[in-house]
């Protein structure tokens, strides 16, 4: 053997060894793919061997280029194992971040508004009682929400300072009262309804919003008297604010009941008291009783302009405000709440 090829081949194996000598020292892939190219690449350690091929004796190149095929593959199969070998400690370590037996996120639920709330489950005990469901318009006519409720036009109530105008003759409701008169017009007695919705009025300040919820009721049939009135509302009250609650009505005045009363119940607070802690009760102001709505017996004049005839019928009608109510109940001391949309208020009703 020639000492020229002698030396080649040293030259190849000495790189092979080189090449070993380096094993753990590519520490992730992409140091490992430098490697490679060091060893392999266009311009790389065995490329720069080869290229002393051509200076051999032609006798000498079959031998030199068996052994130079061997060192690439062997070269090329060393870097593929340390390849497989950081594939799999690269993955191991990624699956090491995380824990798979951690419980995953819960999807956020929501939950239903108080004043949802409190008028799904008011217009659930109305409708056990009885009651049907009815709906009608947010923009009403002057004539629905006022005059066929014996409201007449110098009455207060009318003044562009409580009430929003659409027209002259068109207003946002400004109670649900109106849907008294909407449903009497579509059937005859006996009526039993309850119509819940949003109602507007020009006013806002700590315990009024322009937008408020009310839930109104009406009951005409013959024969019907302040004592089904009386028994209706009791049993509405209990259920709601619970067996043990008084129930007083306090004599008042509506254009469209007559006669009108307020309902007050034995404070939610104080439970009738007075007091709580010694000092005098904030929900009640220290009377003991809390106002919850407004009812009466329908005006005559009421059932003249729907065409009921009040020698033959009679009936009661009644209508609450349904943010009051959901204060009451759940202790809610501050109106705006129910407006202001903050999820940790809205999420302890969940
Ligand atoms: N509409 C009245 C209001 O907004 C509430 C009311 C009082 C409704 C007496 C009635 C009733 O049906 O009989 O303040």
């Amino acid at each position: 053997m020639s000492n020229e090829l002698k030396s080649f081949l040293e030259g190849l194996d000495s790189l092979a060894h080189d090449c070993e000598s380096r094993k753990g020292q590519a520490c992730s892939l992409k140091e490992l793919d430098e490697l490679r190219i060091e060893f392999l690449g266009r311009k790389g350690m065995l490329a720069q061997a080869m290229a002393q091929l051509g200076a051999l004796d032609n006798t000498d190149k079959p031998a030199a280029g068996k052994k130079a095929n061997e060192i690439k593959q062997h070269i090329t199969a060393l870097i593929d194992s340390w390849q497989l070998d950081l594939t799999a400690t690269e993955a191991n370590h990624a699956l090491s971040l995380f824990d798979p037996t951690m419980p995953g996120r819960k999807p956020w639920a929501g939950s239903l508004h108080p004043v949802t709330l409190v008028m799904d489950e008011v217009c659930n005990v109305l409708t056990g009682l009885g009651f049907e469901h009815a709906a009608g318009p947010e923009v009403e006519n002057d004539w629905h929400n006022f005059e066929a409720l014996n409201i007449p036009p110098e009455h207060p109530a009318r003044d562009m300072q409580d009430t929003l105008y659409v027209s002259d003759n068109i207003v946002l409701r400004t109670h649900t009262s109106g849907m008294q008169i909407r449903s009497m017009l579509q059937q005859e007695p006996p009526v039993a309804v309850i119509a819940p919705g949003k109602v507007y009025r020009r006013d806002s300040d700590l315990t009024h919003t322009p937008m408020f919820h009310q839930i109104e009721g009406l009951l005409v049939d013959r024969n019907v008297s302040m004592a089904d009135l009386r028994g209706t509302l009791t049993a509405f009250v209990r259920q709601i604010f619970g067996a043990q609650t008084e129930v007083r009505f306090r004599p008042s005045f509506f254009p469209f009941t007559e006669p009108s009363a307020e309902v007050d119940i034995s404070c939610v607070m104080c439970g009738g008291k007075g007091e709580s802690g010694g000092s005098t009760c904030r929900v009640c102001k220290g009377t003991g009783w809390v106002e919850i709505l407004g009812c009466g017996m329908v005006d005559p004049n009421v059932f003249k302009s729907v065409g009921y005839d009040p020698e033959v019928y009679t009936g009661f009608a009644f209508g609450m405000g349904v943010e009051r109510i959901a204060m009451l109940k759940y202790n809610i001391g501050d109106l705006r709440m129910f407006f202001e949309n903050d999820v940790r208020f809205l999420e302890q009703f969940a």
